[in-house]
């Protein structure tokens, strides 16, 4: 176990109704807000009224539209926002798109020029406006991290920028808020959070601590996935999903690991060029990875992983559980609805060698778990055929 730091002050409201204690735990923070928003599922379920009526006492801006796989051209937007306003602090309201997408625009609202300097790295962070969050889908963990990926449309490119200054102050999770959830986005988001857990879970640095964790989280996610696809407005289920997406990715089951991810990054190259759903092209791409990594070194993670994650009955034959575990996974996703094929995609074999390029580069996967090149990248990718 390799030595951490584990500091997460997001301070979480969690539970029915909790929107009510915003404007308290706001008013410390400035006066003008802007609020920022998706495609309007916030104003069909209320929620987007229930605020206005919270913060009335408030100066509220507003940006909506913020797309799914979020544009830096639309972060550069919010920025223009921030500046001309004088905008205290953003509150967004939405899944990952939205809390990404306000976090760059966080930053960028320090920064004298393209905010997509600051997703590559070009300048670096040196301030933030402060973040609060209201959750309303259970998926990424960027209520709880300090993480944001953004797109941009011209490049083809989707990368990740991070800094501690963009960690949400606040984190609303009210698991009411994600009763409206569609079920095709239900399943995604519990297939992104299950991939959180497992792209540490599978590390090079063995961590006993952790991985007991990531078990419990992962069985979390395969008993309530199915009750909230079914009964879309079950509590108990929404509940267990939204806190388990936010400790998949708090730095809580990555403490004395690597963090070094494999399927995330090949996933990014198809959002980028196809703006696929990122926990669809997960559930693809994740149980092809696992075959393809699966070998006499790394047989007895996976073979554990197939015991205490999905109740695989222990034998001498290593291998034939550690498939069965590797198959069970595979079932999971499909059964709860997701595309476990490019063509189901649309997606043919003309950018592969494109996407596997930059996956290595940018996902440093020579260093990664079972480290990949781009043959084997290509390689996962045709698996996926
Ligand atoms: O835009 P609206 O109308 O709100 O609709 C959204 C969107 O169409 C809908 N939705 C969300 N909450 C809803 C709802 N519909 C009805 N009722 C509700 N309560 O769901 C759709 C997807 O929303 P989005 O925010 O895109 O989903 P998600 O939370 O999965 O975020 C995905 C983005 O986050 C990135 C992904 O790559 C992707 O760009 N990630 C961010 C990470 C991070 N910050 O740490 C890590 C992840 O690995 C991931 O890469
Ligand atoms: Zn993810």
């Amino acid at each position: 176990m390799k030595n951490f730091e584990f500091h997460v002050p997001t301070d979480v409201l969690f539970g029915r109704n909790q929107e009510s204690n915003l404007p308290d735990k706001l008013k410390g923070l400035g006066k003008k807000i802007l609020m920022t928003y998706g495609g309007g599922s916030i104003k069909r379920s209320g929620l987007y009224d229930k605020l206005k009526e919270l913060l009335k006492d408030f100066e509220i801006f507003e940006l909506g539209g913020i797309e799914p796989n979020p544009r830096v051209s639309t972060v550069n937007r919010g920025v223009e926002i921030c500046k001309k306003e004088g905008i205290d602090l953003i509150l967004a309201v939405g899944g990952g798109s939205t809390i990404d997408c306000s976090k760059a625009m966080a930053a960028g609202a320090y920064y004298d020029g393209d905010a997509w300097d600051l997703v590559t790295g070009k300048a670096s962070i040196e301030s933030a406006l402060p973040l609060a969050v209201v959750l309303t889908i259970a998926a990424t963990g960027s209520e709880m991290d300090c993480a944001a990926v953004i797109s941009n449309e011209e490049t083809k490119e989707k990368l990740l920028m991070g800094h501690p200054l963009l960690l949400p102050r606040v984190s609303v999770l009210n698991p009411e808020n994600t009763f409206s959830v569609p079920a095709y986005q239900t399943a995604a988001g519990a297939v992104d959070m299950m991939s959180h857990i497992l792209e540490s879970y599978f590390d090079q640095e063995e961590a006993f601590v952790p991985d007991a964790i990531s078990e419990g989280l992962l069985r979390t996610v395969i008993k309530y996935a199915p009750i909230a696809l079914k009964k879309p407005d079950n509590y108990e289920a929404r509940a267990q999903l939204m806190w388990t997406s936010s400790l998949a990715l708090n730095g809580l089951v990555t403490t004395g690991k690597n963090f070094m991810w494999s399927c995330h990054y090949i996933e990014h190259e198809l959002s980028a060029h196809y703006d696929i759903t990122h926990g669809a092209g997960l559930a693809m791409l994740t149980p092809k990875w696992m075959r393809y990594v699966l070998s006499d070194k790394t047989v007895d993670k996976f073979y554990t992983y197939a015991v205490n994650v999905w109740g695989v009955t222990p034998s001498d034959d290593k291998f034939a559980v550690a498939n069965a575990g590797i198959n069970a996974t595979e079932e999971f996703f499909r059964s709860i609805g997701m595309p476990m094929t490019l063509d189901e995609f649309g997606i043919d074999d003309s950018k592969f060698e494109e996407m596997a390029e930059k996956a290595v580069v940018v996902g440093h996967l020579d260093g990664a778990y079972v480290p990949l090149s781009e043959k084997d990248v290509v390689e996962i990718l045709r698996m996926c055929r």
